[in-house]
């Protein structure tokens, strides 16, 4: 069985899907591993450094596009879709909600895919669960460029030239990002405050020596996650927040409901009431943003806050982004590719009856099979 790892082609992607450690378990337990050359040069990882590990290096894109699985991180482009074999298997952040030409390209192919972000969320699979991993990336990076780009201290300083409070740092949104977040700012000396509406984070927030917002709105929806809020709820959540959003140093937000727009929780009235040189790290912006003023992609200076509104964050930390994501990839295969009979070869075996294949399958035998995918692309072609 042949797996290959193609060089990431999407604007800003440093990542790799595997990193040497990886390659080294997969090569054995009798995995052929093809890395396209130049793969891990985002992530500062050598063509040889994959080689001494038991890859072959290549720069036959059809030998790469032509294996028996794929994996990636961003989804692959139509074309490199279309150059699989059928039957053969992707895997990948294939983003089943929103990106209709994977789903589409990898039904053309017939191609099986798995998108690694629909991975359920059971204890069974927490090591595969790679929108953690790469959350968990994002939170820290967030509180790493808002120190930067804010001209107050995070700590307390008590100097003979005067003492200097603790910065204040809001985050809103206590999931996987968010927490990390909060833990992260509070490392580096913030007074820190988490919101979410899910009720149970509020234990979690504490935990972590936050205090807790309580705007007394609960949303818990299916699955772990929050469900949108009805215009009355959005209402009230807005002005609340408004009022409390002033007295933040930093703002930290990763509010989402999945395949929704972002929630828009900090209005242009709230960073207006902002102190100037405040800063806002916004990073729902993939789904619209979390802030009225948020400029996706960019940094705006906006009533003398800073917004920054960074894409795809943890590609910054390709590093360690790559070896977690690898090592997320490393469990599904272990599910997937089971050590074979004495004698036999190793291949995919695919179990339909487990929920984190058939969850996690966008497509199977030129159909697909995700049900949010298959409703957005009827949406899209009627
Ligand atoms: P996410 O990235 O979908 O959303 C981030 C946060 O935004 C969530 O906490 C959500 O409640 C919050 N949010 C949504 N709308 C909001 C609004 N209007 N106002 C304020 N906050 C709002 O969430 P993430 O980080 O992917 O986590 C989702 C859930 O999955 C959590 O319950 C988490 O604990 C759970 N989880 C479970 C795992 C496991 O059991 N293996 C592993 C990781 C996460």
């Amino acid at each position: 069985m042949r797996l290959a790892v193609p060089k990431e082609t999407a604007p800003s992607e440093r990542r790799v899907a595997l990193v040497p450690d990886t390659v080294r378990k997969l090569t054995a337990r009798g995995i052929e591993v093809l890395v396209e050359r130049g793969a891990g040069d985002g992530a500062l990882i050598p063509d040889a450094a994959f080689t001494d590990a038991g890859a072959q290096v290549s720069d036959d894109q059809a030998a790469v596009w032509g294996a028996d699985v794929v994996v990636t991180i961003a989804p692959p482009a139509p074309a490199d879709i279309a150059r699989m074999r059928e039957g053969a298997l992707l895997v990948g952040f294939l983003q089943p909600l929103t990106s209709t030409a994977t789903a589409i390209a990898a039904r053309d192919a017939k191609v099986t895919a798995l998108a690694m972000e629909a991975i359920p969320r059971i204890s069974r699979a927490q090591a595969m669960d790679a929108l953690s991993s790469q959350s968990n990336v994002a939170g820290y990076e967030a509180v790493v460029l808002a120190a930067e780009n804010l001209q107050r201290f995070f700590p307390m300083l008590m100097t003979a030239a005067g003492t200097i409070p603790p910065a204040k740092v809001l985050v809103l949104g206590a999931g996987v990002a968010g927490l990390q977040a909060l833990a992260t700012a509070r490392r580096l000396g913030a007074v820190t405050t988490g919101y979410d509406v899910r009720p149970e984070v509020a234990e979690q927030v504490q935990s972590l020596g936050s205090n807790f917002l309580d705007l007394g709105i609960e949303a818990a929806g299916e699955g772990g996650y929050a469900r949108e809020l009805t215009a009355e709820e959005r209402a009230a959540q807005q002005q609340a927040l408004t009022d409390a959003i002033k007295g933040f140093d930093v703002v930290i937000t990763t509010a989402l409901v999945p395949g929704r727009p972002a929630p828009k929780l900090v209005s242009a009235e709230a960073v207006e009431g902002m102190k100037p040189g405040s800063v806002i790290v916004d990073l729902a912006g993939e789904s619209g943003g979390n802030c009225e003023l948020t400029e996706p992609g960019q940094t705006a200076v906006k009533h003398g806050v800073t917004i920054l509104s960074p894409l795809n964050l943890p590609a910054q930390m390709a590093e360690h982004a790559s070896q977690l994501y690898a090592r997320n990839v490393q469990e599904l295969l272990g599910l997937i590719v089971p050590a074979p009979e004495e004698g036999g070869t190793v291949d995919v075996v695919l179990d339909w009856d487990d929920e984190i294949v058939s969850g996690s399958a966008l497509t199977r035998d030129g159909e697909i099979v995700h049900p949010g995918a298959k409703a957005a692309v009827e949406a899209a072609a009627s």
